[in-house]
């Protein structure tokens, strides 16, 4: 039996058992056999979760691009590490070597430290999916400079706070990129973010779309030409366990966005032991995430977890509808795709378009269907089960978080009976645990509660970039010695798992966590809003859209509502991103609030969810003659 690659359902629950009998053990194990260390561990884990502080593989030294490039050279250098799929059809895909991509991350590590980049410093990393973007997340590792990714469909204001928050040196970015019919002038957001970041010394700009941009003198520098005449050689920093990887940004529900720091040795672990066995990957086989990089997914499952099993990672540039809605399905004939993983909502969104598009491709190379992002719903499910997996590939539900680096709850396909919206089972070295109201464990089954994970994984986020307490305060606090997640959950008769959503002010749309607090802010900035409350409610593509209350400073305020309605989400795109724009604003005069002063979202999630026949008490309320005003005039 092996540790690392589970393959039938005896095995699973035989080697979970190992791995929370004797965690150290299991993983001790686990990296002893698949990795290349450059020193071996002292102690493989030291935690206490009241600090929190979690270490593993102390004293351990390595290097992550070491075990991502390096050690398949010998045995599989010819062999494909990336295949990048244009945005346009008719531009040929690129097949990038091992050999290649070891060659293009040195010569990239090269240029970072010819700017001054050396380990410790933060690079913000501003592309579109392109191989850059992945060259230069390697190229920040290869060196021990922590990379700071920020998805390039974020506004120029949200841009600035993450370089801002972490103090980055050097931004990498484009000329622009490409999204479908559509062209984004993404040095354009660049340099409006900039001219509030002055610690920026440097941008390095790599050519796309070939758009003439604005290069700042003794700032901006075109990419291409210096790495053309860097080295291909770069001896890879040699890096302590517990040294940051990255930080990743992602929304609370209050407050500036956290950025969680990820370390090296122990997400390397965790990352590279889940892609081999949620995904079943073998030697040879095409896997495709369609997730961008610019997220948690896009850095577990498209770069690290993959290339350290020496995988082939598919990098898709553009979007599902275009130039049609076959888009996907013709990649996947295409490159002959083995695994493919991506959204609930792009599966909804493909499932309301004619069959006809799935059924001029042949998509039979398809062995491992996997979903990330959002609870899946059932019809969407089945969609994917009947219409693409052809009933014959095993669907892997997969529940985590940012936080949690990697894969938690999820399937283990072949091997893991599926049930349509249940992640199943723990994945090892997992121990999830549901918490009462009253702070107690829920045992036994079935039960219900908020999902808290008892122990550490090697993967775990270390702490939030620059606020520890934040921290402790946000996962460490609400239950005692556990690290809380922020979902609901259930639990069935059998075990199996099922996420129900967020008990917290973060709104999941389409995939994308979005706080409501960063959303109001952004709203009130409107000169003619006095105040507003974001809530959630269910939306058929995007699983959730945005329902905003907005009260006017002037009721009586003679401004063309719909107008109004445009400034704010032109506001909110400018802030955050055209991600999080509302679906509907209603304009109220009043929010339901409690006696201390705190809007009563359950109520106002319900009324735009058109659900009032159980509204609760509201009589309790400081102002309860708003809530029949709000239900009278709902969108
Ligand atoms: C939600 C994405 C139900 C959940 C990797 C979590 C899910 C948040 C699932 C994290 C799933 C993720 N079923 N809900 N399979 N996967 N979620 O940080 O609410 O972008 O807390 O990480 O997405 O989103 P994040």
């Amino acid at each position: 039996m092996s540790n690392y690659h589970i393959k039938h359902l005896e095995e699973y629950f035989q080697v979970y058992r190992k791995s929370v009998r004797d965690p150290e053990l299991f993983w001790e194990e686990i990296a002893e056999e698949h990795f290349l260390w450059r020193k071996r561990w002292n102690k493989v884990l030291e935690w206490d979760f009241s600090k929190p502080e979690i270490k593993w593989f102390e004293g351990a030294q390595l290097n992550i691009t070491e075990n991502c490039i390096d050690r398949h050279l010998t045995s599989k250098g010819e062999h494909t590490a990336i295949i990048f799929e244009p945005n346009d059809p008719s531009e040929a895909a690129e097949h990038i070597s091992y050999t290649d991509l070891h060659n293009r991350v040195c010569r990239f590590a090269n240029v970072l430290k010819s700017k001054g980049i050396g380990k410790g410093d933060r690079v913000c990393i501003y592309l579109p999916m392109i191989p850059e973007l992945a060259v230069s997340v390697l190229a920040c590792a290869r060196i021990g400079a922590i990379h700071s990714v920020v998805f390039a469909g974020f506004s120029s204001t949200a841009l600035a706070t993450r370089i801002n928050d972490c103090d980055c040196k050097i931004v990498i970015t484009s000329d622009g990129s490409f999204r479908g019919a559509k062209t984004i002038d993404l040095k354009g957001i660049v340099d409006d973010a900039l001219d509030s970041c002055q610690g920026v010394e440097t941008v390095l700009v790599a050519k796309r779309i070939n758009s003439e941009i604005n290069m700042k003198e003794g700032r901006d520098l075109w990419l291409q030409p210096l790495l053309d005449d860097a080295s291909p050689k770069c001896e890879p920093e040699i890096m302590n366990a517990e040294d940051p990887l990255f930080i990743l940004y992602t929304s609370g529900s209050t407050g500036k966005p956290k950025g969680m720091v990820h370390s090296t040795a122990g997400y390397m672990v965790y990352t590279a032991f889940t892609f081999k066995n949620v995904f079943q990957y073998h030697q040879g086989d095409i896997y495709w995430c369609t997730a961008d990089i610019g997220w948690i997914t896009g850095h577990s499952y498209i770069v690290y977890g993959p290339l350290s099993n020496g995988a082939t990672t598919v990098m898709f540039e553009g979007v599902p509808t275009y130039p049609d809605w076959g888009r996907f399905w013709q990649i996947v004939e295409k490159h002959q795709v083995n695994q493919f993983y991506t959204a609930p909502t792009a599966i909804r969104a493909l499932a309301k378009e004619p069959l006809t598009h799935v059924e001029k491709y042949n998509v039979s190379s398809l062995k491992v269907l996997g979903t990330v992002g959002e609870p899946i719903n059932e019809e969407a499910w089945h969609w994917y089960n009947d219409h693409i997996g052809k009933m014959n590939s095993p669907i892997v539900d997969t529940w985590w978080q940012t936080e949690t680096g990697g894969i938690m709850i999820s399937p283990i396909p072949f091997a893991t009976p599926t049930i349509p919206t249940f992640a199943t089972m723990p994945l090892p070295g997992v121990q999830p645990c549901l918490m009462n109201d009253d702070s107690e464990e829920v045992k036994g089954n079935p039960a219900q509660g908020k999902l808290c994970i008892k122990f550490p994984w090697p993967s775990i986020a270390r702490t939030i970039w620059g606020d520890h307490q934040r921290y402790k305060d946000t996962y460490f606090s609400t239950f005692e010695n556990k690290y809380f997640t922020g979902d609901g959950a259930l639990r069935d008769m059998t075990g199996y798992y099922r996420i129900t959503g967020r008990v917290d002010d973060v709104i999941i749309v389409s995939g994308h966590n979005l706080g409501t607090a960063p959303i109001e802010d952004a709203i009130n900035e409107h000169q003619a809003v006095s105040e507003s409350a974001i809530v959630g409610f269910p939306h058929d593509v995007k699983g959730n859209a945005l329902y905003g209350y907005v009260i006017l400073k002037d009721s009586g305020t003679e401004r063309d509502r719909d107008d109004l309605r445009k400034e704010i989400n032109q506001l909110i795109t400018e802030r955050i991103g055209p991600i999080a724009k509302l679906d509907k604003i209603q304009f109220t005069t009043g929010l339901p609030k409690t006696r201390s002063g705190k809007i009563m979202r359950r109520i106002l999630r319900k009324i735009a969810s058109k659900d009032t026949s159980n509204l609760g008490d509201t009589s309790t309320l400081l102002n309860p003659e708003v809530v029949q005003d709000i239900m009278d005039n709902v969108l």
